[in-house]
């Protein structure tokens, strides 16, 4: 009992550690230039760094490396996951990669999903934080999570000028 208790002190310490590593990484600022790139294409307000989101993000990025099983929270957050150390340009790439299947005039997806996409040019979230993890498996995730968070049913990212 008293080894299993001083394993699991020890697991919990290198998660918290493999987790800082793998933010140390990227830069807010990557994350950041990334999103208004995309965002610019489509005339939407700049993003910036929130340290709150991106603490939360690192939070729940510990439990998730062990199965790598990432969940997304519908409510503003959005993730990505590949065999290697992507980068927040890769990241976020892949995620307006979805542009071409959100018909704006429908404010719908059409054959294919798109809320990844949706969710980064969303003109009213404002903020965003990220994390980047290894899992266990030797894969690697990159979640963000949104402030005001985005994908409002029945309402468009952005208005069309
Ligand atoms: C950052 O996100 C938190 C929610 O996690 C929010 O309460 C806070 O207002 C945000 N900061 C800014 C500058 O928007
Ligand atoms: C984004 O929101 C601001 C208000 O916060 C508004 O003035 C602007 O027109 C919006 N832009 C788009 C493209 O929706």
């Amino acid at each position: 009992m008293k080894f299993a208790a001083f394993s699991l002190v020890i697991c919990t310490i290198c998660a918290v550690s493999l987790v800082h590593v793998s933010v140390a990484q990227i830069s807010p600022d990557d994350f950041v230039k990334a999103h208004n790139k995309v965002r610019k294409e489509v005339g939407v307000v700049p993003i910036s760094w929130n340290k709150t989101l991106a603490a939360k993000e690192e939070e729940l990025a510990i439990p998730r490396i062990s199965s790598c099983n990432v969940i997304e929270d519908p409510f503003g957050e959005i993730a990505v996951q590949a065999s290697y150390p992507l980068t927040a340009a890769e990241a976020v790439a892949l995620w307006a990669s979805e542009k071409p299947y959100y018909d704006y005039d429908k404010n719908t997806c059409v054959g294919r999903n798109c809320e990844h996409y949706t969710q980064v040019v969303w003109n009213e979230s404002v903020t965003v934080g990220c994390t980047r993890a290894q899992c266990r498996s030797g894969y690697w995730f990159i979640s963000c999570r949104y402030y005001p968070e985005g994908n409002t049913p029945l309402e468009r990212p952005y208005k069309k000028h």
